[in-house]
């Protein structure tokens, strides 16, 4: 029978993972220099809590990140499936995105007023997307919680439904799971909840129907807010059907759909939606739409636009819960316009896409010679592995999410000169990743089964 880990090889995972701790040691000591000062005066030691995640005993400091490369202080070489958790999946340092940022600081980088590329942007945005009208946001985080808000205020009801183990940002509603008795509770790790999500959030599992049906048929959920595959707890794709019957319940129960293509926009230029043909009433788009510049959009329906023109133009519109001081900067429309321009593009995933599946046969092929129960999965240039049979929804993944087997292969897989990103065992292809660089991984996974089942 196939196999995920054995639990008699626990003790060789723990003896292994000791020894590349000590490597990662070794080969890191300007980083572990910067590391100890830097625990003096931030938090954790970091300025982001989510940089606590990478293996090793403290974090990589960063000289340089140049197309999909990375260069540590010490000098360590390192191909980058991270990139930067999506936020840089145009690859690093894109020349024309660093021209245009620099000659837009020359010229005034916030003036809460609009420069001549807010209108471009908007057009492409309705280009790749096929909504009419477009608001920016600073982060993803914030283009859901403007969401939202008009979702509430639009339908007059108070709840939003979510995915089982969704990630939409650090938006309250949001961080909720449902529990063993089938309850909304707050989503592990969450803290300081605002108020209990069980109030404000229904939750149901991605790919069931029914629950959806349930979960709208009291007619309190102004929004389902969703993506249309999962990525944020691996890659649970949705079944066939399933997107357009979400379609149908929505449009029957009166509920808005907004889909939020952060991370699915690696389906292609126009996310899920366009190779998809979706039809959202809201639409949702963050971090590589600037080329990691702080950006993000947000567009809607031409009834929903007619119907949200008068409480933008208000007296109020300044405190609607809607904005933000430095959203849509000058800086990052000029950002977010030399990325549309140049990048994520069709000719792009043409690159992007040929390199993820041979990143995904490449993993397959050493899973299958191995005889592992383990799986990988593939959503345009995002790939991942999981150490289990292909999850149906979040709390099959969530189950099957091994932490100890997760450590020990980013460890590894770092001292080796790859980085994944730390949360789960995700990779991304931009256009100036190579086949080279793509078997350079495979090679380091079959050394990496290779001692673990020696
Ligand atoms: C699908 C999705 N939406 C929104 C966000 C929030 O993005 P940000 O952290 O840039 O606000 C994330 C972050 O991972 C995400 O995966």
């Amino acid at each position: 029978m196939k196999q995920t880990v054995p639990d008699f090889d626990r003790g060789r995972l723990a003896e292994l993972h000791a020894v590349e701790e000590d490597r990662f040691v070794e080969l890191h000591p300007g980083s572990a220099e910067l590391a100890a000062d830097a625990r003096e005066h931030l938090l954790a030691g970091v300025p982001m809590p989510w940089m606590t995640r990478w293996p090793g005993a403290f974090p990589l400091f960063v000289a340089e990140a140049n197309g999909a490369r990375i260069t540590d202080v010490d000098g360590n070489e390192y191909v980058d499936f991270c990139l930067g958790d999506t936020g840089a999946m145009t690859g690093h340092a894109l020349p024309q995105v660093a021209d245009a940022i620099a000659r837009q600081a020359e010229r005034g980088i916030t003036t809460m007023l609009p420069t001549t590329d807010a209108a471009w942007v908007a057009d492409e945005l309705a280009r790749r997307f096929r909504l009419p009208s477009w608001q920016m946001a600073m982060t993803a985080t914030d283009a859901n919680r403007f969401v939202l808000r008009f979702a509430r205020h639009l339908t007059g009801r108070p709840k939003v439904c979510v995915m089982d183990w969704c990630y939409h940002g650090t938006v309250d509603e949001t961080l909720a799971i449902l529990d063993s008795a089938g309850q909304v509770v707050a989503r592990p790790g969450s803290l300081g909840a605002q108020v209990d999500p069980a109030l404000t959030t229904r939750v149901v599992p991605f790919n069931d129907l029914d629950a959806l049906d349930t979960a709208l048929a009291n007619g309190d959920v102004a929004a389902v807010l969703m993506e249309p595959a999962l990525t944020n707890i691996g890659i649970v794709l949705p079944e066939p059907g399933y997107l357009e019957g979400v379609r149908e319940l929505t449009r029957r129960h009166g509920t808005l759909l907004v889909i939020d293509e952060t991370h699915t926009i690696c389906a292609g230029p126009g996310g899920c939606t366009a190779a998809w043909d979706l039809e959202p009433d809201f639409f949702v788009i963050g971090k590589p739409i600037a080329g990691g510049v702080p950006a993000a959009a947000y567009g809607m329906t031409a009834d929903i636009a007619a119907t949200l023109q008068d409480p933008l133009n208000g007296h109020e519109a300044d405190v609607s819960g809607i904005g933000g001081t430095l959203t849509a900067s000058a800086l990052a429309l000029a950002a977010t316009r030399a990325t549309l321009s140049n990048a994520l593009l069709d000719d792009d995933y043409a690159v992007m896409v040929p390199l993820a599946t041979r990143w995904t046969d490449g993993v397959a092929g050493v899973i299958d010679d191995a005889g592992l129960a383990w799986t990988v999965q593939r959503l345009g240039c995002r790939a991942e592995y999981w150490f289990c049979p292909p999850p149906r929804n979040g709390a099959e993944a969530a189950a099957a999410v091994d932490e100890e087997l997760d450590a020990f292969m980013h460890l590894w897989a770092m001292n080796r000169g790859i980085l994944l990103t730390p949360f789960h065992n995700m990779a991304l292809l931009s256009p100036f990743h190579t086949e080279s660089a793509v078997d350079r991984h495979t090679e380091v996974f079959a050394a990496a089964v290779a001692a673990l089942l020696n």
